[in-house]
């Protein structure tokens, strides 16, 4: 077999890949690509694309097999040290002295793999910050595409090999030894969200002050490279740091980032997007062509809906799901593939019945709000007010509904809070007023037994008269 970049067998592979996986590959080099290709075949004694192709049609689980072989989730702690020394000595204590002393630090591991650089960041972070100031200041967000990587990377569970790159003091410090494994501190992982997000494809996180996305871009053909790239410029606060791995470059989108330590690949923010950068920013957009005013419009919308801080929804009329933007995937569990399905059948379906809030939003017409859900997930119990928003097209025919999730969480502990302390406060006054009343019954008491204490008292008085007398 050629490896060539047009093979028309190849590209019907991929394109079938796309429309049944779930997984662009289209977006990849293709000369690496073909060869994981070609070992996955080798495996299964397949000669030829067409075959492979007809072999998928009969065994759909052939795609997890064939994405182990592609996704290579090869990683490592303070993989490539003297980058990860630059960062800890020269770009961390940067961004810190860019911030105001309680306001809050995003970080974005980006192609996580199985969490060991998210958990070098998050030493190097703490040693930094100390373990309380990281705590309440630091939030990462780690992403991969493979979720099997992600499920091991969230139970943060290594071999003593798989440690072997972790300085001693920092092993001890960190992680607890469990029957010849390593586990991270699990306090230090409940600032961490993980979820699948595909860099090629979704749209990207926002206020991001570090951006390690190291050893994935490598993998991507040129065209994509710059897309993500820009993305990644557009995740970026305008002091962020963006990270790469040793072995990738900024061939294109030389404006959009400058180096700051080449060697290190650390870079920071360039030129503004053109408008032609933005587009490339939403999912899926690299029509750079579709500049016509209305697309225009639809996708600064789009962008501003999905690059939202809070969770967003948009429900159609039936109850399916529309639209979700990046932070409702992440508290949710949503991914693309859940997109057009009935949201009963869906995690959040368990919160919201969506049906009898259509019916109720058909009748009103109006917005509505539902307040203090629970919400359980693997980061623990939220409390959300949820504010829903009907939309309707011109003929004010309800279409479909928005739905924006507000964490109250905090305020709600505070309110259980102040109510218990109310709750101590009356039971006190209660045990105040039963004290005064014993008081006053022991008071009355006194008197009585006195009152009775001076008639004996006269009345010794009139026996001795009395003796005198006689
Ligand atoms: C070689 S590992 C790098 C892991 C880690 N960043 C490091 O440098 O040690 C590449 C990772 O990129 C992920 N990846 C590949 N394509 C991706 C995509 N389109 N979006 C997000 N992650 C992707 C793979 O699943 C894999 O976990």
């Amino acid at each position: 077999m050629s490896v060539s970049d047009d093979n028309p067998d190849f590209e019907a592979l991929l394109n079938y890949l796309k429309q049944n996986c779930g997984y662009d590959l289209t977006l990849y080099k293709r000369a690496s690509l073909m060869r994981r290709f070609q070992r996955r075949m080798q495996q299964l004694r397949i000669d030829n694309y067409p075959n492979y192709l007809q072999y998928f049609q009969g065994h759909p689980e052939e795609c997890t097999s064939l994405l182990d072989t592609i996704l290579i989730n090869f990683s490592g702690f303070f993989r490539d040290r003297d980058c990860w020394e630059y960062l800890a000595n020269n770009i961390i204590p940067q961004i810190l002295t860019n911030k105001q002393p309680q306001e809050k630090i995003r970080v974005w591991s980006a192609g996580c793999a199985y969490g060991q650089e998210v958990y070098t960041l998050v030493m190097l972070l703490v040693e930094r910050l100390g373990i309380e100031q990281y705590l309440q200041r630091v939030q990462i967000f780690a992403t991969d595409v493979d979720e099997d990587a992600l499920k091991q990377a969230r139970q943060a569970s290594y071999t003593e090999h798989e440690v072997i790159g972790i300085p001693n003091e920092l092993l001890s410090k960190y992680f607890e030894k469990t029957e010849q494994r390593y586990v991270f501190l699990s306090k230090l992982r409940s600032t961490i969200i993980f979820g699948r997000h595909d860099l090629a494809i979704d749209a990207p996180m926002s206020k991001i002050d570090l951006l390690v996305c190291r050893n994935v871009l490598i993998y991507f053909n040129a065209q994509t490279q710059a897309t993500v790239l820009v993305r990644f410029h557009f995740a970026l606060t305008d002091k962020g740091f963006l990270f790469l791995g040793s072995a990738e470059s900024m061939t294109s989108n030389k404006h959009v980032f400058i180096p700051v330590s080449l060697k290190h690949r650390i870079y920071a923010k360039g030129q503004n997007l053109t408008i032609d950068d933005h587009l490339l920013i939403r999912p899926q957009t690299r029509n750079k062509k579709a500049l016509d005013p209305l697309a225009t419009q639809i996708r600064i919308w789009q962008t501003a809906f999905e690059s939202s801080p809070f969770p967003q929804l948009v429900v159609d009329r039936n109850g399916c799901l529309m639209m979700t933007n990046k932070q409702a995937s992440i508290l949710f569990n949503l991914q693309s593939s859940h997109l057009e399905a009935p949201v009963r059948d869906l995690e959040i379906g368990q919160i919201v019945n969506f049906l009898t809030l259509m019916r109720q939003l058909h009748r009103d017409r109006r917005p509505l709000t539902l307040k203090n859900v629970e919400w359980k997930s693997d980061y623990g119990t939220n409390c959300l007010d949820i504010h829903i928003t009907p939309i309707s097209d011109p003929n004010h025919t309800l279409i479909a509904a928005n739905l924006t999730f507000i964490d109250v969480t905090r305020y709600t502990g505070i309110k259980d809070e102040l109510e218990s302390s109310n709750f101590k406060l009356a039971s006190l006054t209660q045990e105040l007023q039963l004290t005064k009343d014993t008081l006053n019954t022991t008071y009355q008491e006194l008197e009585s037994t006195q009152k009775e204490l001076e008639t004996v008292h006269q009345e010794i008085q009139l026996l001795r008269q009395g003796f005198h007398n006689n």
